[in-house]
């Protein structure tokens, strides 16, 4: 891992994907092939919103954290469809993804509805990882760096300081989710590079170097070990290959 003391954080992003008893299973065999490497590396599985309860029986009290892929940032009221931090809290739920690119360019989330959700979050009492990243079209245009300090920005409006403690930023490339291509690990650090230099900006050089920046897009298990090298890079948020418990174990020991 890096020469910092940040501690790697690696999330499994399950998406819209499992069932019931194909969630809890998998839950059984990330906590059997991942529950001793806890200490090293902070873990967090992200099962869809039905599942959250089975999955949290299953984790028991491994040290596994229980994440949720989105919230709503009202405390209750008529929000159909929507969820709550508290609905969360219920379920022993502790981190919380915000502004995944999927809810950014499938489900047209803007920048004051993220940093409204972020905010709910971490007054909540929640961990969060903000998701932030270019699409292709962006990266040709040479937009990448603006476009990642702007979402970072807009996103941690009127976060404190302390509130930092629980905020991880994940960098996701918008043409690397899904695809197969792994941004190269040199531009990933490059971004990463960028966005600490944000977080120092908008706090201070000490907050930047205690958060955390997963790097995210077609992580598996033949390429993790290469990006994780990279010092800016502090673990990783991986989705398809969350979903395979031997991938998911090999991904988090290349982090640690
Ligand atoms: P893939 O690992 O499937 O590219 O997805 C990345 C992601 O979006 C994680 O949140």
């Amino acid at each position: 891992m890096s020469t910092t003391s940040r501690k790697p954080f690696v999330g499994g992003n399950w998406k819209m994907n499992t069932d019931l008893a194909s969630a809890v299973e998998l839950a059984d065999n990330i906590v059997a092939a991942c529950g001793q490497f806890t200490e090293k590396c902070d873990i967090a599985i992200f099962p869809p919103f039905p599942y959250l309860q089975a999955v949290g029986h299953t984790l028991g009290n491994h040290n596994i954290l229980l994440g949720a892929q989105d919230v709503y940032f009202q405390p209750n009221g008529a929000y159909t469809g929507e969820v709550s931090t508290q609905m969360l809290l219920d379920l022993n739920v502790k981190v919380v993804l915000i502004g995944h690119s999927e809810r950014r360019h499938v489900i047209l989330e803007g920048d004051d509805l993220i940093n409204s959700k972020l905010l709910a979050v971490l007054e909540a009492g929640l961990s969060a990882v903000l998701c932030v990243g270019e699409t292709l079209a962006q990266r040709d245009a040479g937009e990448t760096d603006q476009v990642n300090v702007s979402q970072l920005t807009s996103g941690l409006r009127n976060v404190t300081e302390k509130q930092m403690q629980r905020v991880t930023i994940a960098y996701e490339p918008v043409w690397a989710i899904g695809t197969g291509k792994v941004a190269k690990k040199e531009d990933a650090a490059s971004a990463h590079a960028v966005i600490r230099q944000s977080i120092s900006d908008l706090y201070s050089p000490n907050i930047a170097q205690q958060t955390r920046i997963q790097y995210g897009g077609s992580v598996n298990a033949k390429n993790a070990s290469e990006l994780f090298l990279e010092s800016q890079i502090d673990g990783g948020l991986v989705g398809g290959a969350s979903l395979d418990s031997g991938q998911f174990a090999a991904i988090v020991q290349a982090a640690i």
